[in-house]
C-alpha cells in the first residue's frame, strides 16, 4: 500500500478501520502493557486506543502518514498540540503523547527515541506481504531487547472480502518475528471485518 493511497483515504474521509470505542483486544490485554513507561503505536490514525493507553499511566509515541489524522485526533480529544519539525517529520506533542507525521519505514532509533511496548492493532494487517516482511524488519531494528508488543490480527475469508485488511495467520506471525520475538497467542474473537464474520487474534511478543 503506497503512502498516496492512505493520504487519499484520509482525504477522501474513507476511514473505515477507525474504531468509535476502544478496541475489545486492548481493554482484554493492555493491562499487561502496565501504567509505567512508553508504548510506540505505529500507524496509529487516529485512534482512540491511544487515549485509553495514555488514561492507563503510559506515553503513546505513535507514527502516521496523514497529518490530517493526527490533528483529527488532538482536535478530537481537546488537546491543543505544539508542533515542531524533526528530521523530516512533523512532531506534534501534548502531554502524554508525542505524534510523529511521516513514513514509519523512515524512523530512525534516534528519530524515535526510546519505548518499552508496542501497541500494534491494524498496522501490520493494512500491509500487503512484502510490505509486511519489511514492516517486522524493521520493527525488530527499532524495538530493543525487552521491548513487548500487543499485536492484533486479523483472519477472513480471502474469497468474500478484499484487503486492507489484509489476512495474517499465526503461522505468519511466528514466520515475521519468531526468530528474534518470544511469541505468546492470547486467543482469539469473533470479529466483524468490512461487514463480514472473521477471527481476530491478538499475540504478546517479547523482543529478545
Ligand atoms: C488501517 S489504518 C489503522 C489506524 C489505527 N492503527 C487504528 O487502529 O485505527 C492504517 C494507518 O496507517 C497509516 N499508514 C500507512 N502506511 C504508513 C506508513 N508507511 N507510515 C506511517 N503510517 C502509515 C495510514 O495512513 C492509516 O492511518
Amino acid at each position: 500500500m503506497e503512502s498516496s493511497f492512505w493520504k487519499a483515504r484520509w482525504e477522501a474521509n474513507q476511514i473505515g478501520f477507525h474504531e468509535a470505542a476502544v478496541h475489545p483486544m486492548l481493554l482484554a490485554h493492555g493491562a499487561r502493557l502496565g501504567n509505567a513507561g512508553t508504548v510506540f503505536v505505529p500507524l496509529c490514525g487516529k485512534s482512540h486506543d491511544m487515549a485509553w493507553l495514555v488514561a492507563q499511566g503510559l506515553a503513546v509515541t505513535g507514527i502516521e502518514l496523514s497529518d490530517i489524522a493526527v490533528r483529527a485526533f488532538f482536535a478530537e480529544h481537546g488537546l491543543p498540540a505544539q508542533h515542531t519539525r524533526l528530521d523530516g517529520h512533523d512532531e506534534y506533542r501534548a502531554p502524554g503523547y508525542r505524534l510523529l507525521c511521516g513514513d514509519f519505514f523512515a524512523l530512525s532509533r534516534d528519530t524515535l527515541g526510546a519505548f518499552n511496548a508496542i501497541y500494534d492493532r491494524a498496522a501490520l494487517i493494512a500491509l500487503p506481504p512484502a510490505m509486511r516482511r519489511d514492516y517486522a524488519a524493521t520493527m525488530s531494528v527499532l524495538a530493543a531487547p525487552a521491548t513487548r508488543m500487543l499485536l492484533v490480527t486479523v483472519e477472513y475469508d480471502t474469497s468474500v472480502l478484499s484487503p486492507p485488511p489484509f489476512a495474517v495467520s499465526a503461522e505468519e506471525v511466528s514466520s515475521l518475528y519468531g526468530d528474534s520475538w518470544d511469541i505468546e497467542d492470547l486467543g482469539t474473537r469473533a470479529a466483524d471485518v468490512k461487514g463480514q464474520a472473521g477471527t481476530e487474534q491478538a499475540f504478546w511478543l517479547t523482543r529478545r
